[in-house]
């Protein structure tokens, strides 16, 4: 079978590997330390599940509108004015199945063939993946831990050509768990839209914000030009439900709704009912919780790291991660990373998954695991560094 050309630019995340090896070593009886897993370790909030079982037992087992449920759409506007007092209509809430289905619809309304988005190295792998799909040129611009890992105007400034559209950010960001500082959006702002051009702002780990670092709480206070992603997957702990949304500039829904009628029909009816009690008191209450929880094992896994001679050069102000440089081991990342897993059982994402940036320098550490491990993942690391002699 000849495949298109595409997929030979689409590689599968290393960390895949690393996590069957994982795999393996458990089922050999070995206690294994997860420090790769980019997803909340804890189950959905039980208000959600049982808003879930409710919905199949009433039969909202259909086909939705495209756009998503009204009742969900006018939630998750009511949610923007509860959060930072924004004013976000209704209208220009798309809900998604997931923040991956959202950058499918984004890349497929805003790039033609061998148009650019520009983007970070290191960020979030999937992204240049649809921008190929739709035959788009990602552009993967390297950012430094001086510039918090971020996109600064400079860089849009310098990169911007004929064929550029637009920018992708993500703020906090995998895989360095930064942020933009809102000066910065607001500069990077201006400076897309003096070209004429598109922003996607990624804040699908809004609400895991740890310290007062952020100065907003949502790029729509300072534009209703963005295209802001979002999802239930990662604060609000839905991952396997797959349910997102976006907020998109009022012009953008009904070309949106054409495109996720075709691609999708429709999000998860189920998914959206349960979701519709995501925002409430209720399962606000857990969620926070749950960000404290994570607060304290980032502290926790940040001083580790630190003690045991590692540079974490960016506090990371939100997400689930840190990037760690593991130079002064003398160890290439996906070296590391290999060792850490095969000889002392702890395993963590090399940062070639991420870009090629610095990448053999860094490795993502995600705190989606609970304190206990979190020691006895240290305490192997420090274990491993003695042995390795450095
Ligand atoms: C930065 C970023 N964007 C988007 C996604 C996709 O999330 P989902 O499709 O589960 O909403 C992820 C998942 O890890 C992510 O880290």
């Amino acid at each position: 079978m000849k495949y298109a050309a595409r997929l030979g630019r689409i590689t599968p995340f290393r960390v895949m590997e690393l996590m069957e090896r994982a795999k393996l070593l458990e089922t050999a009886g070995h206690r294994v330390v997860h420090f790769e897993v980019g997803e909340p370790d804890f189950v959905t909030a039980a208000p959600i599940v049982a808003a879930g079982k409710r919905a199949l037992d009433a039969g909202e087992t259909k086909y939705t509108q495209s756009l998503g449920i009204p009742e969900l759409r006018r939630r998750i506007a009511t949610y923007y004015c509860e959060l930072s007092g924004v004013d976000v209509s209704e209208q220009r809430v798309v809900v998604t199945s997931g923040a991956s289905a959202g950058l499918l619809l984004l890349t497929a309304l805003l790039l033609n063939p061998d148009e650019e988005l520009l983007m970070a190295d290191p960020g979030y792998p999937c992204n240049e993946v649809f921008v190929f799909l739709v035959n788009g040129v990602p552009v993967s611009i390297p950012v430094a831990s001086n510039q918090d890992f971020q996109l600064v105007p400079r860089d849009v400034i310098d990169r911007w050509g004929a064929q550029t559209r637009g920018i992708l950010l993500a703020s906090p960001a995998n895989p360095t768990g930064t942020m933009l500082r809102r000066e910065t959006l607001r500069d990077l702002l201006t400076v897309v839209n003096e070209r004429d051009g598109f922003v996607i702002l990624d804040e699908i780990y809004q609400g895991l914000v740890y310290d007062d670092a952020a100065d907003y709480r949502t790029g729509l206070e300072l534009s209703d030009e963005l295209f802001v992603l979002n999802s239930f997957s990662k604060y609000f702990g839905m991952t396997g439900w797959r349910l997102g949304w976006m907020v998109v500039p009022q012009e953008a829904v009904d070309p949106l709704a054409r495109l996720a009628q075709n691609l999708f029909i429709s999000p998860s009816s189920i998914a959206q009912h349960a979701a519709l009690v995501a925002f409430d008191p209720p399962a606000m209450k857990i969620h926070e919780a749950r960000r404290a929880a994570f607060e304290k094992r980032k502290i926790l896994l940040q001083a580790g790291l630190e003690n045991l001679g590692f540079n974490i050069p960016v506090n990371p102000s939100g997400a689930f991660y840190l990037y760690v440089d593991v130079s002064h081991t003398g160890l290439d990342s996906t070296d590391f990373c290999w060792r850490l897993i095969d000889e002392y059982q702890v395993a963590t994402t090399p940062g070639i998954d991420f870009g090629d940036h610095d990448a053999g320098r860094y490795v993502r550490f995600a705190y989606t695991t609970d304190e206990k491990s979190i020691n006895l993942g240290l305490a192997r690391i420090r274990e491993a560094l003695t042995d390795w002699g450095t």
